[in-house]
């Protein structure tokens, strides 16, 4: 199976939920920037008090300091690994490249979660995290329209995208996923 992995896809498409299963069952390391930002905004650190005033606007977070939490990461991780939410942007990618070509551990599939807006606002309603108001929601689908769809694209140019429909249930979107991983 590839074990190399990203998943691509608007806020609330289901990528940390069947992240954290696929990692659990495969043995990955699930490194999700989401997370791992609300870990430092946790600490109460003045670093995650700026960390979160961005969160909550529905902002991207500055590139440096989201790509120096995942390099650490990817440079000490010797095993497989889904990075979930990152990259976020074009000048994300094109430094997660260069970083993997110096580690020699090249990508082996983009999973792209697709789904509607109704679904994906329905979904974050209803899960009430400190970004999952209206307001922020329809910036944090504004950001990802702008800054994260043409990750479409260049992952495609790639080869290296593949289409996963986000709509049904969590088993069932499970399948789907290791479908195309196998
Ligand atoms: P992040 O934490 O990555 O949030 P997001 O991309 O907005 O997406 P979510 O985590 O909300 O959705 P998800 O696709 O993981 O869905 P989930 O499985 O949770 O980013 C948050 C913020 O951090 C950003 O706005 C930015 O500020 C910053 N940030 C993060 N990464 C960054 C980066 N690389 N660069 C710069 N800034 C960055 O599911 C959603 C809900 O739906 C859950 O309640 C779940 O239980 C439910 N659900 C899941 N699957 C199903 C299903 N099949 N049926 C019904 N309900 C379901
Ligand atoms: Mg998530």
């Amino acid at each position: 199976m590839k074990q190399r992995l990203i998943f691509l896809g608007p806020p609330g498409a289901g990528k940390g939920t069947q992240a954290q299963k696929l990692c659990f069952n495969y043995n990955l390391s699930h490194f999700s920037t989401g997370d791992l930002l609300r870990a430092e905004v946790a600490t109460g650190s003045s670093l995650g008090q700026e960390v979160a005033a961005v969160m909550n606007s529905g902002e991207l977070v500055s590139d440096k300091l989201v790509l120096s939490i995942v390099e650490t990461r990817l440079e000490s991780n010797s095993d497989g690994w889904l990075l979930d939410g990152f990259p976020r942007n074009v000048p994300q990618a094109e430094a997660l490249e260069a970083l993997l070509q110096k580690i020699c551990q090249p990508i082996e599939a983009v999973l792209l979660f697709e789904l509607n807006d109704e679904i994906l606002i329905e979904r974050l309603l209803s899960r009430g995290r400190a970004d999952d108001n209206e307001e922020v929601i329809r910036n944090r689908l504004k950001v990802y329209r702008e800054q994260t769809a043409p990750l479409i694209d260049y992952y495609n140019a790639h080869g290296l995208l593949q289409s996963v429909p986000g709509d049904g249930e969590v088993a069932d979107i499970s399948l789907r996923i290791e479908n195309c991983l196998g």
